[in-house]
């Protein structure tokens, strides 16, 4: 099988392929993932939500996050392994920004990370792109800042925010990013981001036009009950198919039905 690069994502964009990305940040999932031809593993720092309980994606270290992607590297044959930079570790200064991305390059073996920001962050991304490391940015509603906007609610609907956002997406292109995602902004306006830069841009509620889509795969799934945002399309519901399963496991022990003669040595 041939490796997807961060070329290869800019091949797609040139034909007009559309890229398939999906978070993982377990091995298990991530082979099943891999397996079916997801493009792009995004081991999002959503794992602090999904994974770990959190309300916010704020509490994750890049420990934690290194652990994930290590284990989502092992199953990942195929697919760009993306990482996220997480809240508290690329903020401070550009040093400890390149420090946080070598970890996860070196610790977890992953071929790119992506950090939330624009022109703020600028600085971060040329010297981690100067070290060899692909760069994806974030734009939009970046979940990291969810305290300075207050709410999950769709960004850059006033045109200031809009316009800052084209500006950050085409700095984010200047400084050489291979990509960036955009979240939860109108679908005109990631229409016409898309169509201005030469990089791919990667939509998750932000409409048909992006070159690509990315979901976090608990909620395609259906594994995430509750969360039902108009953006997400649910293809699966595995919470009620696992409730089933392990409902019927408890009954066939209660009753003494499991194990029987031919599950027993
Ligand atoms: O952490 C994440 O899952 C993400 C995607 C939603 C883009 O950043
Ligand atoms: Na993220």
């Amino acid at each position: 099988i041939k490796r997807v690069t961060t070329r290869t994502v800019q091949e797609m964009k040139i034909r007009g392929e559309k890229v398939s990305m999906l978070t993982a940040y377990d091995y298990s999932l991530a082979t099943i993932v891999d397996d079916a031809g997801v493009d792009i593993i995004l081991v999002g720092d959503s794992a602090s939500n999904v994974m770990a309980g959190h309300e916010t994606t704020l509490p994750i270290t890049l420990d934690q996050m290194i652990y994930h992607a290590a284990s989502v590297v092992r199953a990942a044959k195929r697919a760009l392994v993306v990482v996220d930079l997480p809240f508290g570790s690329y903020q401070g200064n550009s040093k400890e920004a390149l420090n946080s991305a070598i970890r996860i390059m070196k610790e977890a073996g992953a071929h790119a990370v992506k950090i939330e920001g624009g022109i703020e962050i600028a600085e971060s991304v040329t010297r981690i792109l100067a070290a060899g490391i692909p760069v994806m940015g974030h734009l939009g509603l970046t979940p990291q800042s969810i305290y300075k906007f207050g709410t999950y609610t769709v960004r850059a609907k006033e045109e200031a925010e809009a316009q800052k956002l084209r500006e950050d997406a085409a700095k984010l292109q200047e400084l050489g990013c291979f990509g960036v995602v955009l979240e939860k902004i109108p679908a005109l306006l990631a229409e016409e981001v898309t169509e201005s830069l030469s990089i791919p841009t990667i939509g998750i509620g932000a409409g048909q036009h992006c070159d690509g889509q990315v979901l976090v795969i608990h909620d395609m799934l259906g594994i995430n009950k509750g969360f039902k945002p108009r953006f997400l399309r649910q293809y699966a519901s595995l919470y009620d198919v696992m409730n089933d399963a392990i409902k019927n496991y408890v009954a066939d022990v209660k009753s003494a039905d499991f194990p029987n003669e031919k599950e027993q040595y």
